[in-house]
């Protein structure tokens, strides 16, 4: 995106300002945690409440936020519009009779004003927004193909499917490690789903997008090598989590891999609280449920077998054997892989 000066100032003020919220603000609070707990291994809500950074952490995560999207939106107003690309995004399996759930439209999820799927700037929004939101470090999308290179078993799949795809970014490292499989990205939001096939006809990689719940693919039973999702489950209340996943045990094929890239809690009372905070300062409100559930017992429910969470690490090996993270002093996502297999 090209942006005017004042327009870029303003989106690098807000990453300056998230940056310092993560490296500098959350190490700081944790020193006053560690001072206030002294002896005490038990702790409680209200020692973290009683910080005196505290508020400042919290009242900066949402407002920044709302930051972010307002110069976002700003530098998208003013930045030249791209040419339509009607070709590649008439190759989108829209579904006109689809009706969204109330529970995915009735919130501005990540406080985006009109979530990511109520138009074509929505979309645009969400794409240039969710590099923000990864605080720069992911502009080249290294995250996603971490995940790839790292948390799923090298095989010849046939057919690979990527559920709540987005604008595509979990979908592309999908179809550049496994050119010969079919893969299917699958999204309610119709303009996200626009955005998708552009960039990836843009990028050469011939994937197919389709509208879809990821509780209801319309896909053949059994006819899935491989599903994936990537920062999708938070986002979806635990009835839906109940039908997913007996919608990826109907169509995964004998033998087929499951794997979700998401949130788990670490067992650090600060890091955690902060975490399932997160979940209301950031307009999503299924994120504390989600991981205060079972998913591995959802999934074993589902007739799937093997089901368990391993850490991921971002910035260094990926995914990694265990549930337990390298430690970071400063404010992160506690990356997890949610794993499961088909039986054979
Ligand atoms: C946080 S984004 C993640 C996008 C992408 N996987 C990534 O990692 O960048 C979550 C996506 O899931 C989609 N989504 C949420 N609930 C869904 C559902 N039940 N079925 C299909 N897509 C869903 C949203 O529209 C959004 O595009």
């Amino acid at each position: 995106m090209q942006t005017a000066l004042a327009d870029r100032a303003g989106v690098d003020f807000v990453l300056a300002l998230r940056r310092r919220w993560a490296d500098t603000l959350y190490p700081a609070m944790g020193r006053q945690y560690r001072e206030r707990l002294g002896d005490r291994t038990v702790t409680e809500e209200a020692d973290v409440r009683a910080l005196p950074a505290y508020p400042w952490f919290s009242w900066l995560e949402r407002g920044s936020q709302k930051m972010l999207w307002r110069a976002v939106m700003d530098a998208l107003d003013s930045a030249p519009g791209e040419p339509a690309a009607e070709a590649a995004e008439a190759a989108v399996e829209l579904d006109p009779a689809l009706s969204l759930p109330d529970w995915y439209t009735d919130w501005d999820i990540h406080v985006q004003p009109g979530g990511v799927w109520s138009s074509e700037r929505a979309a645009a929004v969400y794409e240039h927004g969710a590099k923000l939101v990864m605080l720069g470090e992911n502009d080249d999308y290294a995250f996603h193909r971490v995940f790839v290179e790292t948390a799923l078993p090298e095989r010849q799949y046939r057919r690979i499917v990527d559920l709540g795809c987005g604008f595509g970014k979990s979908a592309w490292p999908l179809k550049a490690a496994f050119p010969d499989a079919e893969v299917i990205g699958i999204d309610l939001a119709a303009p996200c789903l626009r955005l998708a096939a552009r960039r990836a006809s843009q990028r050469g990689l011939d994937i197919r997008w389709r509208q879809a719940c990821a509780t209801a693919t319309g896909l053949d039973a059994g006819s899935v090598d491989l599903i994936t999702s990537t920062m999708l489950i938070h986002e979806m209340p635990l009835s839906a989590l109940e039908a997913l996943f007996v919608e990826c045990a109907r169509i995964l094929a004998p033998g087929g891999v499951l794997r979700f890239l998401d949130f788990q809690f670490t067992g650090d009372f600060l890091r955690d609280m902060a975490m399932k905070e997160h979940g209301a300062r950031n307009n999503e409100p299924f994120m504390p449920g989600m991981m205060a559930a079972d998913m591995t017992t959802l999934a074993d429910a589902a007739g799937l077998v093997e089901a368990r969470w391993v850490a991921f690490d971002e910035r260094g090996a990926g995914r990694l054997q265990t549930l337990a993270w390298p430690a970071r002093s400063e404010w992160h996502f506690p990356w997890a892989v949610l794993e499961a297999e088909q039986p054979a």
